[in-house]
């Protein structure tokens, strides 16, 4: 029932639009020509830095920075405060290079960054702390956390030096047992956990960096990762794969190639870990099945070349999903509507995939892409071939290199960000430093759905927790339960955005016991929690009810 189900609960929303739409995917030169569904909606004109790295966090506030060593952003420091600890910082720098965005109020205040977080990776721990580690220069081997706190007290805390190797353009993931591995980087061909065990010196050497790492250009930097069902990594660099039990230091798998172009920094594409659909199958230990899907990235040379000549070429267009569980994989290959390099891939709440930001031409990297793609498109996973694409409406905003997005917990995408330059900005032609911030609705937001939208009242469970494998229930209020379809429970990890990668990003369909009606537009849900660390590690996720392709705003529930 689990494939179908997903897919019957996205069908009936844009039903209307593939129809729309397949007519114009035959053409790709119409393919914009009358796009339909979502909607933009610019929130601030200025939130005084550029937003290159962005993580919501548990109590809905959003924190946003970018690098504290190119010039004077334009938001000042609180309280008069000047200068980073960072000598390579200009002397008499007086402004944030950070923000905390609260989603309710829509409003900001600068927080306060000691040494450079330029180019660099983030994990939330188990408590709902977000674990950032490094940067550039001073702030390479800094771990910094930031504890979410409910009144304004809260701020940066930066660890000097934790780290055994300098993580500029490294990834981070969280694990099972709530540790936090920390992969590659510039010339960095190790990996590492957090927190520190002092007693081991574990910075563990990994070939497949070096294999993975092309002359000039690299391609094989921000690694995507994925953890996966069975406890193992993920890890995909360039054009390869490979599977790694992380606790043994050994590559269990190698997978296929992916054809068709570079996809990890500067040739970026992105990377998702499709839902994990625990509600299939019957036994409650089952480990659900793991796809694996890329889309967008350049051809290799496309950085050099745009960098060098100012040529910029056509960026890639296909999209390769790979089921990583199988005993056999290969990529099964797709085309995106247009080609899109610095996309990013934020999954939601419906089990679609949203395909945003980046641009037609070039590659990531100062200045090196041109024809910025003003238009999302939605991809459903579960759809027939032929019409998995849909075209949404566009922003007017280029969201080139340095550009974010991610999900909220209300399901709107924030995306902010761009900023192709050394340095801020604000007259560049054609592609400034943007300062803005926007959000898109996609269209299950629609005034139209408004009766399909549950709305959660309350999680009830043993100990305020959702436990593994263990029955909770969810109450809430719609106006119109479509229960030939059933109602989706699913969970959602916020995911830490830079440089078109979503780390951590995460999501679980759980195993519906029954619903129940309470009263006339009154129901309750019970469902069943993951089932185990290793398909969904503890730690906070949003948790969406869905309905007809309707999903509910999110409630925050701790996973242990
Ligand atoms: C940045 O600040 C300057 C000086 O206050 C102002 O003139 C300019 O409009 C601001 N730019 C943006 C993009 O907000
Ligand atoms: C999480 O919080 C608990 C209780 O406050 C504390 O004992 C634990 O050390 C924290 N874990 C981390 C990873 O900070
Ligand atoms: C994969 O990348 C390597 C290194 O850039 C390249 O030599 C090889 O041709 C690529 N393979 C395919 C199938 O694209
Ligand atoms: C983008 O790439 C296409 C295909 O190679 C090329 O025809 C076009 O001129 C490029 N656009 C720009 C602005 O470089
Ligand atoms: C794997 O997929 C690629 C791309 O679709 C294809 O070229 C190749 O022939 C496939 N290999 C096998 C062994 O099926
Ligand atoms: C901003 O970018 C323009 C090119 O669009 C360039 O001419 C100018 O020198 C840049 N300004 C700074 C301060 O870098």
């Amino acid at each position: 029932m689990a494939i179908k189900n997903l897919t019957f609960l996205i069908f009936p929303l844009i039903f209307s639009l593939l129809m729309l739409c397949s007519q114009h995917l035959a053409h790709s030169a119409s393919v914009f020509s009358t796009t339909t569904g979502g909607r933009w909606v610019l929130l601030q004109e200025s939130i005084g830095i550029s937003a290159m790295h962005i993580q919501v966090l548990k109590n809905n506030k959003v924190i946003i920075f970018d690098r504290t060593d190119f010039g004077a952003s334009n938001l000042s420091l609180p309280d008069g405060n000047c200068g980073y600890i960072d000598e390579t910082v200009r002397p008499k720098d007086c402004t944030a290079h950070s923000v905390l965005y609260d989603i309710a109020s829509n409003s900001f205040r600068p927080l306060t960054i000691l040494t450079n977080t330029w180019c660099s990776s983030g994990a939330v721990d188990p408590n709902g702390t977000l674990i950032q580690a490094g940067g550039d220069k001073k702030g390479e081997r800094v771990i910094r956390s930031f504890t979410p706190c409910d009144d304004n007290s809260c701020d940066w805390v930066e660890f000097s030096a934790p780290l055994l190797s300098r993580r500029w353009y490294a990834s981070s993931q969280i694990l099972p047992d709530g540790r936090i591995i920390i992969v590659g980087g510039r010339r960095v061909f190790t990996y590492e956990f957090y927190p520190k065990n002092f007693k081991i010196r574990d910075n563990i050497f990994l070939h497949f960096l070096v294999k993975t790492k092309d002359p000039q250009e690299e391609n094989n930097l921000y690694p995507f990762l994925h953890l996966l069902p069975d406890g193992n990594l993920f890890i995909f660099a360039n054009n390869r794969s490979i599977l790694l039990d992380y606790t043994r230091n050994k590559v269990i798998k190698e997978y296929p190639v992916l054809p068709y172009g570079a996809r990890n920094f500067p040739c970026t594409g992105s990377s998702v870990l499709l839902p994990l659909q625990l509600n299939r199958g019957t036994d409650m230990a089952e480990l659900p099945q793991a796809e694996v899907m890329i889309c967008g990235g350049s051809k290799p040379g496309s950085y050099v070349k745009a960098y060098m000549e100012h040529v910029y070429d056509e960026a890639s267009r296909t999209c390769g999903r790979l089921k990583v569980t199988d005993p056999k994989p290969n990529w099964s290959m797709e085309l995106m509507p247009t080609p899109r390099v610095m996309n990013d891939m934020l999954l939601l709440p419906t089990g679609a995939v949203i395909i945003i930001n980046g641009a037609t031409n070039g590659s990531a990297g100062w200045n090196d892409a041109v024809n910025p793609v003003f238009h999302p498109f939605l991809y459903l996973p579960e759809e027939n071939p032929a019409q998995r694409f849909v075209v949404l409406n566009p922003s007017n905003i280029p969201r080139m290199y340095h550009s974010t997005a991610a999900l909220l917990p209300d399901g709107r995408i924030l995306v902010g960000g761009s900023n192709p330059h050394p340095t801020y900005n604000f007259t560049a032609y054609p592609y400034r430093t943007e300062l803005s911030l926007e959000a898109f609705y996609p269209p299950y937001l629609d005034p139209l759905y408004v009766h399909l939208k549950p709305s959660i009242l309350g999680v009830e469970s043993t100990g305020k927790t959702v436990s593994y494998k263990e029955m909770f229930t969810v109450t809430f209020v719609l106006t119109l339960y479509r229960s030939d379809l059933g109602i989706s429970v699913v969970m959602m990890t916020p995911s830490f955005n830079t440089h078109s990668v979503s780390m951590n990003q995460r999501m679980l369909v759980l195993k519906v016991v029954n619903v129940e009606r309470l009263s006339a537009y009154g129901y309750k849900v019970n469902a069943i929690g993951p089932t185990n660390v290793n398909v969904a590690p503890p730690g906070y996720y949003m948790l969406f009810l869905v309905n007809a392709g309707i999903p509910s705003h999110a409630v925050w529930v701790k996973l242990r």
